[in-house]
């Protein structure tokens, strides 16, 4: 068994126990078994007021070498990373540990050829191909920062991003595939580099055979790429040097950079990955198409974009700093049609699968036998991550997906925090429906009432905070210092906060019940819109709804509700009764939504957020300026939204 690997319940305990008791003895002892250059002479240093945090001081390391190098003498031949295109006539690809080891290099020369310097800026607005993961690592090599932008982001937004860390370097494709589109990613970063003037060089990547034209300082990957062999010694970092910078949206003014570091980044991810998952590696065996598996390693599939924090560190770092197989899709949960996920799990065996409650319902809307069609027995673990999973997704995902036999780990997490903080550990710990339950080793959380105050004993129901650091949480918010102490480190003094509510049931488990910024006070009570989503979502005929307040003459706010309902089920004035009442049984009359606007889709933000800003707007009947639509997965839905409005 894996050194960290955690395999019972009192194992759990005795690991929580220690890293409350013994932080540094603890994390001292985890990062022991990576590779460092030199090893720390200080595990912690910290400070939530100024705030600072640094973790393994004096420790150098690369964390390419401990995702790549190391795994060599013993996996070169296993699969470390396999490639699912987003046509499925098309031969997915398998890259082992050698062959990952040397497109990295090779890619990093390329980077090195093109003036890029360790502390430099890379910007990275790819599709999801083999050469996003390349590239990203080629920067870690070479100590090069990056910042990969979503490639569903607009030139705007892609053009903001790139000027906040004024970037060197833009890495892209002509195009990349989406289901059965094209997004013209070439097109749309010329219309960004327009006003970034500290983009130096532009590399693209020929991936969909696009027609574009090549402008001054832009360059082919694959004329790149001839002049330069896989030869490419590691750059030595601190272990609080930058790895990568990361934009997450505020709830108000322009997106933060989210900035994390080498060191703790790669400890906790890794430790995370391993004992969340419950991945198992084995001796090394070749993998291949045509390869047996039979005592070889767990297959795992995040189905998240790399292009999110769920990617960055649950596709790349943590998988392969574990030495896992990691599995890395191209296109779209409904290409060709809604069963290409179960597809893709029978095919390449997938044991661990990890995604999203906003995709599980989706695919729960569409006819069964698409999941039961394909031979899904290989999974053992299944995960959530990004929203509070209702009852009933988590429901259907335990009985469709894992046939009652997987448990499912609902991972709560941020960009900010770098790894899981609450999850059950799978098959360890308990699972429970719709609860993250307990707190990782290292993280410890508390529940506070609206005045700040420490919540003890259970159950308890606040606002969540944590009050102690852990190895990846996220340094700063990069050029802006004081707004990273603003949002997360004021509101409670001493404390870190996320912006959530939880509550903590009997025995200590913790539910996400949504962010706390979504309060809506009506008459006097605080209602989230999270629980009243969650209850109109037990109906039978709703797919999904988005709660949002609208001013109200008497009770100062009241609820609009936006539903979509399952095909088959028609809006009509009994349905809405019956909605209503639904949520008055679950909740309480006070939480009954005025309002009721059955439409065909929520508008979403590229990682599956409702925008309630939206929403909101519209239930204000103020549509004059719902601001920079054009980063939502669906644009096109807000105007059939604006024209049934009430
Ligand atoms: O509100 C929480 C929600 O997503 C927020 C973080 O979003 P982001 O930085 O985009 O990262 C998403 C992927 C880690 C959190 O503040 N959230 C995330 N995971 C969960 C969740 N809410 C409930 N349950 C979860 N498992």
């Amino acid at each position: 068994m894996h050194r960290f690997q955690i395999n019972s319940y009192p194992a759990y305990q005795k690991a929580y126990k220690r890293s409350i008791e013994e932080p540094e003895a603890f994390w001292d002892e985890i990062a022991s078994s990576f590779v460092w250059r030199k090893k720390w002479t200080k595990t912690l240093e910290w400070d939530f007021t100024k705030p600072e945090v640094k973790w393994f001081q004096g420790g150098q390391l690369n964390i390419t070498e401990n995702c790549l190098d190391r795994h060599l003498e013993k996996r070169a031949n296993q699969t470390a990373l396999i490639f699912e295109p987003n046509n499925p006539n098309d031969a997915a690809q398998y890259f082992t540990y050698k062959a990952l080891h040397s497109k990295v290099c090779q890619f990093a020369n390329v980077l090195k050829a093109n003036n890029v310097k360790k502390g430099d800026r890379v910007c990275i607005y790819m599709p999801m191909v083999p050469e996003l993961t390349f590239a990203v690592l080629a920067c870690a090599r070479i100590g090069a920062v990056h910042s990969v932008v979503f490639a569903g982001f607009s030139a705007a937004a892609l053009s903001a991003r790139i000027n906040d860390a004024a970037c060197k370097v833009l890495l892209t494709a002509d195009g990349g595939f989406r289901g059965d589109k094209i997004t013209p990613l070439k097109s749309i970063a010329d219309d960004a580099l327009k006003t970034c003037p500290s983009i130096e060089k532009t590399i693209v990547l020929n991936r969909t055979n696009s027609e574009v034209i090549m402008q001054a300082n832009q360059v082919w990957w694959h004329e790149e790429l001839s002049k330069v062999d896989d030869n490419c010694p590691v750059e030595i970092m601190d272990a609080e040097d930058m790895l990568f910078i990361l934009y997450t949206s505020g709830s108000t003014g322009k997106p933060k950079g989210m900035v994390h570091t080498c060191g703790g980044y790669m400890v906790y991810t890794a430790y995370t990955f391993r004992n969340v998952f419950q991945y198992r590696s084995s001796r090394a065996v070749t993998l291949g198409r045509e390869a047996t598996r039979a005592g070889g390693p767990d297959v795992y599939w995040c189905t998240a974009d790399i292009g999110w924090i769920t990617g960055h560190s649950y596709i790349v770092y943590g998988p392969l700093a574990n030495g896992a197989t990691t599995v890395m899709f191209e296109g779209v949960p409904s290409y060709p049609d809604y069963g290409r996920f179960w597809e893709i799990c029978e095919k390449h065996k997938v044991n661990q699968f990890y995604t999203a409650p906003t995709a599980i319902r989706a695919l729960a809307k569409h006819p069964i036998n698409l999941a039961e069609n394909y031979n899904l027995k290989h999974l053992k673990t299944l995960g959530t991550v990004g929203e509070p999973i209702n009852d009933e997704a988590w429901n259907w995902y335990n009985d469709y997906v894992g046939k009652g036999k997987c448990p499912i780990v609902d991972t709560w997490w941020q960009t900010e925090t770098g790894g899981i903080m609450i999850s059950s550990l799978a098959g360890v710990t308990r699972s429970k429906a719709t609860y993250a339950t307990l707190p990782l080793p290292g993280i410890q959380p508390v529940l506070l009432d609206e005045n700040g105050e420490e919540i003890v004993g259970n159950p308890a129901q606040g606002i969540l905070a944590i009050k102690f650091p852990w190895p990846s949480i996220a340094r700063t918010i990069y050029g802006n210092h004081e707004r990273y102490k603003n949002v997360y480190f004021s509101a409670y003094k001493g404390k870190y906060f996320p912006g959530d509510g939880a509550l903590r049931d009997e025995v200590g488990d913790y539910r996400i019940t949504g962010r706390v910024d979504d309060v809506i006070i009506v008459s006097g009570h605080n209602l989230g819109t999270a629980p009243i989503e969650n209850a109109i979502n037990e109906h039978e005929a709703v797919v999904e709804s988005a709660v949002v307040g609208f001013p109200h003459d008497i009770k100062g706010n009241a609820l609009y509700a936006y539903v979509i309902l399952y095909d088959g089920y028609t809006a009509s004035d009994e349905l809405l009764q019956s909605i209503r009442q639904k949520v008055a049984d679950t909740i309480g009359p006070i939480a009954k939504p005025d309002k009721i606007q059955f439409t065909q889709g929520l508008p979403k933000t590229r990682s599956g957020k409702i925008m309630r800003r939206i929403l909101r707007k519209i239930a204000h009947n103020d549509t004059t300026n719902l601001g920079d639509t054009s980063t939502l997965l669906n644009p096109e839905v807000v105007q059939s939204i604006i024209d049934d409005a009430i």
